[in-house]
């Protein structure tokens, strides 16, 4: 038999042995009034910055809102930045983080490989890691350290693949970007379309390094079908849907559905008049009507005047939420056993409606809206028309 000692396994990693060394030291008690440490390790720079400064802003619109005390213990938050394609320097800050920072929580992780790549540490380290990103399905099974507050690609997908089937698309090809959770959502979508009854003539997956989305297309446009399902990840939208038009699919007939990821609040109103009518599936749109998203919009514009926030803000300001619920829960614990335990089953209205976290999954529960590109007072926006209550992954 192998037994994994907490000493062995990080030791194994780089750098593992100032891990363990500070993980075998004696506990030291707290000094009074010092600050709880989370580590926020999010892509600030390179393709996916996007996604860095949206979650940014959101952690600090939620701080600012209600305050940096949580649990009697003053939050202080400390920003890396991954660059978002690299799992080993994301795994290497947050071992940092962990060791010389000595962070209590981790928090951001803005893109799958680079969740995972970090999910080993939280285990050894007991420290809780709190996904406000990353999407796909698998990532909080690879931690019980691990608390997710994004979504996942076959939440959002299911639904959109159910609605396409009853609102007339009978052929549909698919087109994701070619890493997990692009093929989570393919994946997703071609179970849920074609048990209503869909045919897919044509799949497609895009690389997501430096993609050129022009000859996927002009395929998607020799098929003809009625319609093209598409999954990128946040950011990527502003390219394909511009391709799209260019390539003249609409005048071709074919309609574009997918994901919310695809027309992001955060460039949606730059994408132009070809994405009206578009329809999507998401669990964050800027245009939900109510009044914790009103209080959040107001709260994410004085901290970035110019910009909206996306369903990346949104999995942010949750994240933020969830860490200071855990420690109110918790009197201030340091202990990452204690504080996950306290974010098991908690419930909250969110900016984008009722939310939980599964007790069992630590994954989130939440409403998935079926959403329609239009143009409101000369913006353009993700209407929601219709809601599919609490779904689960
Ligand atoms: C992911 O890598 O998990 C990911 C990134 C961006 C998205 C969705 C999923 O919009």
């Amino acid at each position: 038999m192998i037994t994994l000692t907490r000493r062995g396994v990080l030791a194994a990693t780089t750098g593992g042995a100032a891990l363990a060394a500070t993980l075998a030291a004696p506990m030291v008690a707290r000094a009074q009034g010092a600050a709880f440490r989370i580590g926020l390790i999010l892509p600030m720079t390179g393709p996916f910055a996007s996604t860095g400064r949206q979650i940014d802003a959101a952690v600090k619109a939620y701080l600012r809102q209600h305050g940096e005390t949580h649990g009697g213990r003053r939050v202080e938050v400390l920003l890396r930045d991954d660059t978002g394609t690299a799992p080993d320097t994301t795994r290497r800050l947050a071992q940092e983080l962990i060791v010389r920072e000595r962070v209590k929580a981790l928090a951001g992780f803005g893109l799958t490989p680079l969740a995972l790549a970090t999910a080993p540490l939280a285990t050894e380290a007991k420290v809780p890691m709190v996904v406000m990103a990353a999407a796909t399905s698998i990532i909080p099974q690879r931690s019980p350290f691990i608390l997710r507050t994004s979504f996942t690609l076959p939440q959002a997908t299911r639904p959109m693949a159910q609605w396409a089937a009853r609102n007339g698309i009978r052929t549909c090809a698919t087109l994701v970007t070619d890493y997990a959770p692009g093929i989570d959502a393919e994946t997703a979508f071609k179970q849920s379309f074609t048990a209503a009854g869909g045919t897919i003539p044509l799949e497609v997956r895009t690389p997501l390094r430096n993609p050129d989305y022009a000859p996927f297309l002009q395929r998607v446009r020799d098929t003809a079908p009625n319609a093209l399902f598409i999954f990128c990840p946040s950011g990527e939208g502003a390219a394909i849907t511009k391709q799209f038009a260019e390539r003249g699919l609409p005048q071709a007939g074919v309609r574009l559905i997918g994901t919310g990821d695809v027309l992001d609040d955060d460039i949606l109103n730059d994408m132009g008049d070809s994405v009206l009518g578009a329809v999507t599936s998401h669990h964050y749109s800027a245009a939900h009507d109510s009044a914790e998203n009103r209080a959040f919009l107001e709260a994410f514009r004085a901290i970035l005047p110019n910009a909206r926030p996306n369903f990346m803000a949104a999995g942010g300001y949750d994240g933020m939420h969830l860490i200071a619920q855990m420690l109110a829960r918790t009197n201030g614990s340091e202990d990452g056993e204690r504080l996950v335990a306290a974010a098991k089953g908690l419930s909250w209205m969110s900016p984008r409606g009722p939310v939980t976290i599964d007790a069992e999954t630590r994954d989130i529960v939440q409403d998935i809206y079926i959403r329609r590109a239009e143009r409101r007072d000369g913006q353009i926006w993700n209407i929601e028309f219709d809601r599919i209550p609490q779904v689960k992954d």
